[in-house]
C-alpha cells in the first residue's frame, strides 16, 4: 500500500509478475471511519471512507476492478483492513471475493490508535486474537497480519510466538527499524526461526538484490509499497 491502493491503482500490477496486490486499508467500523475522517481532515493524506453498510460492497467493485482487468491472472487480492474490535468483522462477513483478509496492526496516525485500530493491536494482542477468531469463525478467506516491527512497548517475537496458535496463512512484516533507511534483516530471519507461517518481508524493497536478501533472511515472499509509485515492478518481480 501506498496512499489509495484500490483496484484502478493496484491492476496494472497484475501484468507485471506479481502473485497478489492488496486494496486498501479499508476503514470497517465506526471508529476507525471517524479515526480516518480525523485524519483528512487535519492532513493531506487520502482514506477510505465508506458507509458501513456499502463497504463490502465496495471492496468486492474494486476487487472486480481488478479481475476484469486481466482475466488470466491468478493471483490473490489481499484485503488490507482497519478495525477496532472483532465484532466489526460482522460488516464484511458476507463477503465471498475477498482471498485474504490483513488485519492492519501498522497504521500508527494518533486518530487511529486513539479508536484502537492499528498499531494498536500490536499492544493489546488479545483483542488481535479475538478478531482473528472472528474472521476464522465467520469467513471463508484466508488471513494475513501486518504488523511492524521495533515498535516501542511491543516484543514482536512474543506475538509472532502467539500467532503460532492461529490459523492464519501470512505474516506481513514491515521490518522497520526507527533511525534506519533499510529493512531489518535481522528481525526477519529472528521471525522464522519462531514461525511455520508464510512471512511476507517488507521495508525499503527497491531493487532485486534487495528482494534477494528478504529471501536470503527468511522471508517465504516480499511485498513493496513506495516503490510501486514509479509504477513498474518488473525490475523486482523479474
Ligand atoms: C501513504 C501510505 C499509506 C499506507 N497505508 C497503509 C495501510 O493502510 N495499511 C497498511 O498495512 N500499510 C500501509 N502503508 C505501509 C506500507 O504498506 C508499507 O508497509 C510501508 O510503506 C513500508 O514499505 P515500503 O518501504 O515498500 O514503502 C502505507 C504506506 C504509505 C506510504
Amino acid at each position: 500500500m501506498a496512499g489509495i491502493t484500490d483496484g484502478e491503482y493496484c491492476k496494472k500490477f497484475t501484468r507485471g509478475n506479481v502473485d497478489a496486490v492488496t486494496i486498501g486499508g479499508y476503514n470497517i467500523d465506526d471508529r476507525s471511519i471517524s479515526a480516518a475522517r480525523q485524519i483528512v481532515s487535519t492532513s493531506d493524506r487520502l482514506e477510505f471512507i465508506h458507509e458501513i453498510s456499502c463497504i463490502s460492497d465496495e471492496i468486492t467493485r474494486q476487487v472486480e476492478i481488478i479481475r476484469d482487468y486481466n482475466r488470466s491472472w491468478t493471483g490473490r487480492v489481499f484485503v488490507n483492513v482497519r478495525l477496532s474490535s472483532e465484532k466489526s468483522i460482522k460488516n464484511i462477513y458476507d463477503n465471498h471475493d475477498i482471498d485474504v483478509i490483513e488485519v492492519n496492526c501498522h497504521c500508527r496516525q494518533i486518530p487511529m490508535l486513539n479508536a484502537g485500530c492499528g498499531e494498536r493491536l500490536l499492544h493489546d494482542t488479545d483483542k488481535l486474537s479475538r478478531i482473528i477468531e472472528a474472521i476464522t469463525k465467520h469467513m471463508d478467506c484466508e488471513i494475513s497480519v501486518k504488523i511492524r516491527s521495533n515498535v516501542q512497548g511491543t516484543n514482536t517475537i512474543d506475538l509472532i510466538k502467539k500467532l503460532e496458535n492461529h490459523d492464519i496463512t501470512y505474516i506481513h512484516v514491515d521490518a522497520t527499524k526507527p533511525r534506519v533507511a533499510q529493512a531489518d534483516y535481522e528481525m526477519i530471519k529472528k521471525i522464522r526461526q519462531h514461525t511455520t507461517h508464510h512471512i511476507i518481508g517488507n521495508n525499503n524493497i527497491k531493487t532485486r538484490k534487495d528482494y534477494e536478501k528478504m529471501i536470503k533472511y527468511g522471508a517465504n515472499s516480499v511485498s513493496i509499497a513506495r516503490e510501486t509509485l514509479n509504477g513498474n515492478v518488473d525490475k523486482i518481480f523479474i
